[in-house]
């Protein structure tokens, strides 16, 4: 699994993360939710090594990260959809994945699996990545993140600004990741009915504190919908 203990982040003098602690089971999908400008981003930059944090420790299957430079985390199994999904638009679809196995050997192929999980990428692979609609980009840019060959797949809000057609694919694909090949995946969600969907277990976090978390089946229960209603 992966395991957070303690982990404190500032932006000069605020104090964004505040010793936030959680755990995400293997072969699950975790969801964690929060309002806008919690520190949903920052905590899962601080997973990827992109933000250094200040105090804390991360780790992942009993492998320490938290010292690890982010392509040695890829290294060790995590794979980042970021915010925004971040492709390139002048790159082609097919270069866009390319850029996804740059830590891998000699990587000159897309697996068959990629274009099976995203049927749309292979029709579209050498359409320029920013030809793509929103939600075709999205999925490109799971598909990238794919390329690493992940054990843990973390995803910074897939869901935003995207149609609701597309919004229910990804939710497919993403139990599929779990269910049929082994993956484990960190959800970062705003949208509830979404992540309630989906999720087999659930944080929520509040101006950078972890103040909730349970099983995804008791959401509505233990009424998360309030948590992070805006
Ligand atoms: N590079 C930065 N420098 C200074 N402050 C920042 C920086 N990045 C984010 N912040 C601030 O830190 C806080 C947490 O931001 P973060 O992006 O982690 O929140 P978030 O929960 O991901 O929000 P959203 O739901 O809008 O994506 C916010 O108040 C934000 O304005
Ligand atoms: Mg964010």
């Amino acid at each position: 699994m992966l395991e957070v203990t303690g982990l404190n982040q500032y932006y000069g003098g605020s104090h964004i993360l505040r010793d936030v602690k959680l755990t995400v089971p293997d072969g699950k999908l975790t969801v964690l939710l929060g309002r806008n400008g919690v520190g949903k981003t920052t905590l899962l930059r601080c997973l990827m090594g992109t933000v250094q944090a200040k105090s804390g420790s991360i780790a992942w299957r009993d492998t320490p990260l938290t010292k690890l430079p982010t392509y040695a985390r890829v290294a060790q199994g995590l794979a980042y959809v970021p915010q925004g999904r971040d492709i390139f638009p002048r790159l082609t679809v097919e270069e866009n994945l390319l850029v996804g196995a740059a830590s891998k050997k000699a990587p000159s192929k897309i697996p068959d699996k990629i274009y099976e999980l995203f049927p749309v990428l292979k029709d579209m692979r050498a359409r320029r990545g920013g030809d793509l609609s929103g939600g075709q980009q999205q999925q490109l840019a799971i598909g990238r993140a794919l390329m690493s060959d992940p054990q843990l797949l973390i995803l910074d809000e897939p869901t935003e600004g995207i149609q609701p057609s597309i919004i229910q694919d990804i939710g497919r694909t993403l139990r599929q990741l779990v269910e049929e090949m082994g993956l484990t995946v960190l959800l970062v969600e705003q949208y509830y009915d979404f992540a309630k969907a989906i999720a087999d277990s659930y944080w929520v976090m509040s101006r950078g504190e972890i103040i909730a978390g349970g099983e995804g089946a008791n959401m509505d229960a233990d009424g998360v919908r309030t948590l992070i209603a805006v």
